[in-house]
């Protein structure tokens, strides 16, 4: 950024404005609509349109500019159309440390006008007059969301190519085509997630290819997040929106599905506990098979797609077949679900580690009963916290496991079913009691178990359940 975009209330501030014709009107009537109410404008000769403002806000001086004029503004506006007095005014008023905006010469500004700063390329910011700062910083959310901040990077980039595409290209139709046909594929993610090189590669190789070549596709592997919808990143969103086909789990909340563009293909594929659907490798193959076809294939997943989410699995596949693809992270269960429980993970009085625990059960070997292959003796150390997926089936072993390794019966624990939205449910009981009271609460999957000391904080912490 070449300059910070900032809004300064003017109201019962001294604004002093240097001229009297047109555009010293103009930014009059700018600084007017800002409320501001106390403007002094000095001028030999003010026009009839800047006479006719003038009211108990605006008062006109008929004076030729001289530095003590400035006492006490907020800010000074140079609108003559003598190029030495306008620096006269901006050397004075610099000297004492009055923001000063001159028409048409930055080189004696120290700000300008425009709320819109940085175009570097590319710089957005909005306001609202002071009237709903709120509102104004949702819209600007939502804006940044459209417009990364690597789309400078792109235009950049697409300025490198210029030469290039002129040459290759004879029509300006046919380059606008190209260009439309890049920035709406693979180039753009390359460049959003920093493989330049690659970016600049495939420009390369688009500009070399006939016209008739065949699509290269690619995969995003988003997190999902919990479910709370507002949990996606920016980036999630972005590739949401510009997915061709959308391959996901029982695990993404419906608010999150329907954040996913309208006309994209959706590829459910199951993954409840005992109904897979679709068997993983499976899955992996039809990942690499839509994007080979050329399509955008977002692999939606709920929490983090590395946590307990099989996306390593899903990337071999795609690398082994040379498809592109990106990974980007989610808010895991464990973060967002603790959070929205009131439940800090770590704290300094009482835990200093956290263990993320995958608490599904599998068979024993040679016969049909199903078992939990962990680290017990880990597990029940004191001055940490667990935190266990998938541990609702198995919680009735997990904690007479912990009990009977040394934990305490007493060491307070959690069950949360279906964090972050708000069909949340939390129950809190006793290590030794937990079982009975998940079973009165009738806690359904998904659930997240929390055994530690943090889980007594709950009941201050606990911020986004309604009051009882
Ligand atoms: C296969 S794991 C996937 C974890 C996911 N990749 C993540 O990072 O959160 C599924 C388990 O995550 C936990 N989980 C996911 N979302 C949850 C939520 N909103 N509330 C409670 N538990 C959740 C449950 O333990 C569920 O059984």
């Amino acid at each position: 950024m070449q300059s910070l975009p900032i809004f300064i209330n003017l109201i019962d501030q001294r604004c002093v404005v240097i001229g009297g014709g047109e555009v010293a009107l103009r930014k009059i009537s700018m600084l007017r609509k800002a409320q501001a109410n106390k403007i002094d404008c000095y001028a030999l000769d003010a026009s009839e349109p800047l006479l006719a403002l003038a009211d108990d806000h605006l008062v006109l001086h008929q004076a030729a500019f001289s530095p003590e004029q400035l006492e006490g503004a907020c800010i000074v506006i140079a609108a003559t159309d003598d190029h030495a007095v306008n620096e006269a005014v901006s050397i004075a008023a610099k000297a004492c440390n009055i923001p000063v905006n001159v028409v048409d010469a930055p080189k004696l500004c120290t700000f300008t006008m425009a709320s819109l700063v940085d175009r570097s390329p590319i710089v957005i910011a909005i306001s609202s007059e002071g009237k709903a700062p709120v509102l104004a910083r949702y819209i600007r959310a939502k804006i940044e969301t459209m417009l990364p901040a690597s789309y400078g990077r792109i235009a950049s980039i697409a300025g490198e190519f210029r030469g290039k595409v002129k040459a290759r290209f004879s029509t300006i139709e046919q380059r606008r085509y190209f260009w439309e046909e890049m920035l709406q594929g693979p180039f753009v993610e390359r460049v959003l997630s920093g493989q330049e090189v690659e970016a600049k590669a495939l420009l390369d190789e688009a500009i070399a290819a006939t016209d008739n070549r065949p699509k290269k596709g690619e995969v995003y592997l988003v997190g999902g997040g919990p479910g709370d919808p507002d949990l996606l990143t920016f980036r999630a969103l972005r590739l949401m929106q510009q997915c061709d086909v959308c391959v996901y789990d029982k695990l993404v909340s419906l608010e999150v599905m329907e954040l996913v563009r309208r006309d994209a293909e959706l590829v459910y594929v199951g993954k409840s506990r005992s109904n897979h659907t679709m068997p993983q490798e499976e899955i992996n193959e039809l990942l690499a098979r839509l994007a080979l076809e050329g399509k955008r294939v977002l692999r939606l997943k709920g929490g983090d797609p590395f946590i307990f989410g099989r996306g390593g699995e899903e990337i071999e596949t795609l690398m082994q077949h040379g498809v592109p693809f990106q990974v980007v992270p989610g808010i895991t269960a464990a973060n967002g679900v603790s959070t929205y429980a009131g439940i800090p993970l770590t704290h300094r009085d009482y835990s200093q580690a956290c263990l993320f625990i995958t608490g599904h059960l599998k068979p024993k070997p040679d016969c049909d009963e199903m078992n939990l292959d962990l680290d017990w003796q880990a597990m029940a150390r004191q001055n940490q916290t667990l935190v266990i997926y998938m541990g609702l089936v198995g919680l009735p072993i997990i904690c007479e496991q912990l009990i009977a390794h040394g934990m305490s019966p007493e060491m307070p624990a959690a069950v949360v079913q279906q964090g972050t939205t708000r069909h949340q449910k939390v129950v809190t009981a006793s290590l030794k009691d937990l079982v009975n009271e998940v079973s009165k609460a009738e806690v359904k999957a998904p659930c997240l178990t929390i055994i530690g000391e943090v889980v007594q904080l709950r009941e201050r912490l606990n911020w986004f359940e309604p009051k009882a």
